[in-house]
């Protein structure tokens, strides 16, 4: 097998006497749909911010192999910002959008990172910068097409449906053209029909040859997407494997699956 575009190992974070995260290891391999689930305050979220340079994490290493090739690099000590230049883009489980700016300026935004001359409204603007920020206008406005936000273009963020504002933040962190592209909880809050749509932008997402990385509580959308499953618990990792395999492991099923979930 190729080498993992992200390989995380030992990771642990501690917060005081929390041991948040357990020496945990979680790899991530060229076009996965890679899960990691696991009740409240396992330690997902955690997980997160220490890959993507919130927290600096109390012992492991979080590697990222570029899959068109290139040195393999450490995003560990890195700031959030530096991680997303690398490649690791990521959604939250509270939306954070720039809520009054428009639909398309908070795509724009997230492009900002691959550019070299784009200040949003710069008075003195050279035909060089003219043309990058035609280019960043087109790419975002093809990524609301894809994402189906583009009769929304011109819409404050706010005034979006709520489904439609996960959407945003998805389009958002595609702009950075990730090599892993993280979502926490995207279908946390949406209704049936919602949930629907997002599987499927999940799924088209995934056929364009992105690797994504996600945090849900939808054990249907879990199964439905995942190529791989992690599960945790008090900041261990308790089982991995394919949908089947985790379906049917006893440890699972205690410590997760037999919470009421529907799967
Ligand atoms: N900044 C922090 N300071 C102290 N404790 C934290 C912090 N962030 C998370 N925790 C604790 O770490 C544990 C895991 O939280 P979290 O990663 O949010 O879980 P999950 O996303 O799986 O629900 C919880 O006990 C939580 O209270
Ligand atoms: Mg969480």
């Amino acid at each position: 097998m190729t080498k993992p575009i992200l390989q995380v190992s030992g990771l642990t974070m501690d917060f005081g006497g929390i041991r948040a995260l357990n020496h945990l290891d979680l790899n991530v391999h060229s076009g996965e749909i890679v899960a990691l689930i696991g009740p409240n305050g396992a330690g997902k979220t955690t997980f997160f911010n220490c890959v993507t340079g919130i927290y600096y994490p109390t012992e492991g290493d979080v590697l990222l192999n570029n899959p068109k090739g290139g040195k393999t690099i450490s995003l560990k000590g890195l700031k959030p910002n530096k991680v997303t230049e690398k490649g690791l883009a990521r959604t939250f489980q509270n939306i954070r959008l720039f809520s009054k700016m428009t639909v398309l300026e908070n795509v724009m935004i997230g492009r900002h990172c691959r550019t070299h001359a784009f200040v949003i409204g710069a008075i003195f603007r050279p035909p060089k910068v003219r043309r990058e920020e035609q280019e960043i206008m087109n790419i975002s406005y093809s990524l609301l097409e894809k994402t189906g936000l583009a009769q929304y273009a011109n819409e404050l963020a706010q005034n979006l449906p709520y489904g439609a504002q996960r959407r945003l933040e998805i389009a958002r962190a595609l702009a950075t053209e990730p090599i892993l592209l993280l979502l926490d909880e995207p279908a946390a809050g949406m209704n049936p029909q919602e949930t629907m749509e997002l599987v499927d932008l999940i799924k088209e997402i995934s056929n364009d040859g992105q690797a994504i990385l996600l945090i849900e509580h939808d054990m249907k959308l879990v199964m439905t997407l995942s190529h791989k499953i992690y599960v945790m618990d008090y900041g261990k990792k308790i089982a991995e494997g394919d949908p089947a395999e985790i379906r049917s492991n006893p440890d699972v099923i205690k410590a997760y699956l037999g919470e009421g979930a529907d799967a």
